[in-house]
């Protein structure tokens, strides 16, 4: 791993919307402090007082599929400079839900922006960041439609998106897992909470076990 020893781990969840991140967000952070980590919690886009409003923006304004990549990486630049990387320096391990690799799957894969401009802004935003592991909550689409269409609230810009836009994003991230195991563990989300859970825990402790 090219850390050094007293750096955090930087943990992200991905997953299609409606997979069950947020619900199992609180057992990493939970994992990790248990063993005596200190962790820093956020989340994307948003994470800082400027990130948050630019995550309104993302989420309910009508806008074209490049402006939302700008914005995506404006908000990320903030994330990355102002928290996600003093915390790492400082010790923290930093869980955060969704990171660029949502960018690459929801506007690379799903609405069509090539992978390499995105790896441009990627590079560009933060050159030399990258996730030290990752959590892939992998459901079947219709299931995380059920899931949200079961949730009695307004559903944001993304989670109107169709089946087969969600189908592209699934596919995409299963295809990253796929290529790099030694960073992803993909968690199979279509049991019970308790049951995801349970191997989000398990996962967890495999990984501080690797690198203590
Ligand atoms: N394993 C599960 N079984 C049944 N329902 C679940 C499970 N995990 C989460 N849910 C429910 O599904 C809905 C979506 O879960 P959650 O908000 O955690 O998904 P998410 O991946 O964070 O979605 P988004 O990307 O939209 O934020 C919630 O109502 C949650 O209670
Ligand atoms: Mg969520």
């Amino acid at each position: 791993m090219n850390q050094s020893s007293n750096r955090g781990l930087f943990i992200t969840l991905e997953g299609i919307d409606g997979a069950g991140k947020t619900t199992q967000f609180d057992a990493v952070v939970r994992t990790l402090r248990g063993a005596g980590r200190h962790v820093t919690a956020t989340r994307e886009p948003g994470g800082t007082p400027l990130g948050e409003r630019i995550r309104e923006l993302l989420l309910h304004e009508t806008m074209t599929t490049s402006t939302e990549v700008l914005l995506m990486f404006a908000a990320r630049q903030e994330h990355v400079l102002r928290v996600i990387e003093p915390a790492l320096l400082r010790g923290h391990d930093v869980v955060c839900d969704r990171f660029t690799d949502a960018t690459l799957a929801y506007q690379g894969a799903g609405k069509g922006i090539p992978q390499d401009r995105l790896q441009t802004l990627a590079r560009w935003v933060h050159p030399g960041l990258q996730p030290d592991f990752t959590l892939l909550i992998d459901v079947p689409v219709e299931l995380a439609v059920q899931r949200l269409h079961a949730q009695q609230r307004e559903t944001d810009r993304f989670e109107r998106e169709s089946a087969e836009f969600f189908a592209r994003v699934r596919q995409h991230y299963l295809g990253m897992a796929a290529a790099e195991p030694e960073r992803w563990r993909v968690i199979d989300g279509e049991r019970n909470v308790d049951l995801v859970r349970d191997d989000v825990i398990f996962n967890i402790k495999k990984i501080i076990q690797h690198i203590e």
